[in-house]
């Protein structure tokens, strides 16, 4: 079975997605799989035959990709489906990559994970591993994840929306801080409160707030989030513990099966008004977490995480793989904080470590997330 592992990409998480795609190759069963490997610079060129993934890891900083002196470019042509990925060669003529039966996006953000990549496969008629274009686009753009949530009675963080389109981003918002404080109000929001763009990962452009009637820092906030992404979303921070639960559905016939949930716990707090799981104490910095699975809870909570992971996979309609990201506060409700469609999976990553526990070893789940989106 031939795999085109496709990796890297236009969207901040980049360099996590190289990762991602390194694990899955390692875990990938060469009797069974041959993989082809297409990068995505960050300039948004697909290439191929440029650096060996499998060189690259989290102890090692951040790798992306580049175009090497082999690389050649990726063309598709849509309508030959499997058989219409090409490399350009070095004189111009066009060669086959051969026939791919499935597509593997080891993809995070924008541009991978938000269906739109998906629709491109969809186009084309080739199958590919994870959740559908529906899916990926709701689960990509956290306003629109609370939505049908909400809709379906799973509980959500209270939060606003905001349209940075309509206001001034020429003075970073300054002017409109007042505004945004007046929504706050209006919304009965509680601080402290995070500030986010609705589709971006691994916390870029997350900003905590404490500081109540702040409209200075608040646009500031709003400002930084509206560089990722113009709808931004003000929620009321929730005290609770961060609970994460891997979610599989190989085929469409299975039922959604949840993992053992896991807990990260940040262990080093650093002063000052930031304390939160951002990128740097995410990839950056070893230390600064560690995973507990299964998280110190009551057997009872457990199995509320897992059931409610199960059911906000439903509710978005769900494919493949995920990770249902809750909160769980000391009353003992369970919040949906996000679903990330394409899990992060490097050294430090919640879902393979997870499923692991659960009794999955992640060579045997990538088998059965490819055989499962072929069946
Ligand atoms: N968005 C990152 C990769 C994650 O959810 O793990
Ligand atoms: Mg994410």
């Amino acid at each position: 079975t031939r795999v085109a592992v496709i990796y890297g990409g236009k969207a901040d998480e980049h360099s996590i997605s190289c990762i991602t795609a390194a694990t899955f190759l390692r875990a990938m069963d060469a009797s069974k799989f041959e993989p082809v490997l297409i990068g995505i610079t960050k300039d948004g060129a697909w290439i191929t035959d440029g650096d060996d993934p499998l060189m690259w890891d989290l102890a090692h900083g951040l790798p992306h990709v580049e175009r090497t002196a082999d690389a050649r470019d990726v063309v598709l042509n849509i309508g030959a489906g499997a058989d219409g990925f090409l490399a350009r060669n070095a004189d111009g003529s066009l060669t086959s990559l051969g026939h791919i039966d499935i597509v593997l996006p080891a993809l995070h953000g924008p541009y991978g994970e938000d269906g739109t990549i998906q629709g491109l496969f969809e186009m084309m008629g080739v199958p590919y591993v994870g959740c559908g274009v529906l899916a990926s686009a709701a689960c990509m753009d956290k306003h629109y994840t609370k939505v049908l949530l909400a809709a379906a009675g799973i509980p959500v963080s209270p939060g606003i929306t905001i349209d940075t389109r309509r206001f001034d981003a020429a003075d970073h918002f300054a002017a409109d801080g007042e505004r945004f404080l007046a929504l706050v109000d209006e919304a009965g929001l509680a601080y402290p409160l995070f500030v986010k763009p609705s589709r971006a990962g691994s916390s870029f452009g997350v900003t905590k707030v404490e500081r109540i009637n702040d409209p200075e820092a608040l646009a500031a906030a709003v400002y930084e989030a509206s560089l990722h992404d113009w709808r931004v979303l003000i929620e009321q921070g929730i005290d609770a513990r961060e609970i994460e639960c891997g979610v599989i559905r190989p085929k469409p016939t299975d039922s959604p099966r949840a993992s053992l949930p896991g807990e990260v716990v940040l262990d080093k707090r650093e002063s000052g008004d930031d304390q939160f799981y951002d990128f740097d104490s995410k990839y950056m910095d070893a230390q600064a977490s560690h995973t507990e699975i299964p998280p110190k809870l009551s057997d009872d909570l457990i199995e509320r995480v897992r059931d409610t992971a199960v059911h906000a996979f439903h509710a978005v309609d769900g494919m493949g793989l995920s990770r249902v990201d809750t909160f769980v506060t000391a009353d003992g409700d369970v919040l949906v904080n996000e679903i990330n469609t394409l899990p992060g999976c490097t050294s430090i990553s919640l879902f393979p470590k997870a499923w692991e526990a659960t009794g999955i070893p992640f060579p045997d789940m990538v088998t059965l997330l490819i055989e499962g989106a072929l069946s």
